[in-house]
């Protein structure tokens, strides 16, 4: 597998594949892989004829420096798990927080019409400039076709559509599902961190997320926001930082019902000091 550091380097094999008429697809990562990331690199290289995987811990968003100098980096368990995948089709791009900023590690500032100001832009600050800032320089420097993005963070899922659309970045963005462990956990880079105690109670969150659905079918909104506040309140070590119910388009929560639009159910949760996020389609 072909692995580059270089900006140079890896412009010159982008080069070369399009000289060869290569599709290129594009998964950003920021490491410690899991299967969730695998399946998102899977849909790309049904798509494309090569793919670019990024592996690069952002230090632009994270508004919590424990969080960063915590944040798992494995890169060579990464090879080796996408090494699984394929060896031939795959190049690994892992740059330097040099390389990406230059010493001068600072997010541009970005206006997403207003995406992100809500869920986690309320309680992460500066997160999507940090998010937009790195994924516009990887899209610059690889030029793929088709970027391939999870829905497990639809927010920023929304935020690098309407980026590609404000920049009119010539790149499809591909929405994946969401990936879950059998019991249900959202598959995250962060769940390594957990407890054997915090691990056990996580899936808790999925589950609250499934009965919230089956509720939105004949409860408001509101009802259905007491009641998941309630099961939080009423649980011995999950600690409730959101729920809402949003438009998916506007991301906005959710006042009136309306029959003509979908709406999702977003949360994030505390195990302990790690933050996990997940939500579901609920029409
Ligand atoms: P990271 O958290 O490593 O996630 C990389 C991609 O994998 C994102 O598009 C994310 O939504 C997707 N992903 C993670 N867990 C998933 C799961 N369980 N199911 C489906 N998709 C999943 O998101 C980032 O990195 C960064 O913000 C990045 C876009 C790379 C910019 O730094």
């Amino acid at each position: 597998m072909e692995i580059y550091s270089d900006k140079q380097q890896i412009t010159l094999a982008i080069d070369g594949f399009k000289a060869k008429k290569l599709t290129v697809g594009m998964v950003p990562t920021m490491g410690a892989l899991h299967e969730g990331h695998l399946q998102l690199v899977k849909k790309a290289l049904v798509d494309n004829d090569r793919v670019v995987v990024s592996i690069f811990v952002n230090p632009t968003q994270f508004d919590n420096k424990d969080d960063l100098l915590k944040y798992p980096r494995t890169l060579e368990n990464d090879v080796a798990l996408l090494n699984t995948v394929s060896s031939t089709k795959i190049v690994v791009y892992a740059p330097t927080v040099e390389d990406m900023y230059g010493g001068n590690t600072v997010s541009q500032n970005f206006d997403f019409d207003g995406l992100e100001f809500e869920m986690e832009g309320k309680f992460r600050h500066g997160h999507f400039d940090g998010v937009g800032t790195i994924v516009k320089r990887f899209f610059d420097i690889v030029k793929p076709h088709k970027a391939y993005f999870g829905e497990k963070d639809f927010q920023q899922l929304a935020i690098i559509k309407k980026l590609v659309e404000k920049y009119n970045i010539p790149v499809q963005i591909v929405g994946c599902e969401i990936h879950r462990e059998s019991n249900g956990l959202a598959m995250s880079s962060r769940n390594t961190r957990l407890s054997p105690k915090y691990k056990e109670a996580a899936p808790f969150i999925y589950k609250t997320l499934k009965a919230a659905k089956e509720k939105f079918g004949t409860k408001s909104a509101t009802k259905v926001t007491e009641w998941v506040n309630a099961q939080f309140n009423k649980h011995d070590i999950l600690e409730l930082e959101y729920f809402l119910i949003s438009d998916i388009e506007t991301l906005k929560p959710l006042k009136r019902k309306s029959k003509t639009k979908k709406y999702r159910a977003f949360i994030a949760v505390y195990a302990n000091d790690i933050r996990l996020i997940d939500n579901i389609a609920l029409n």
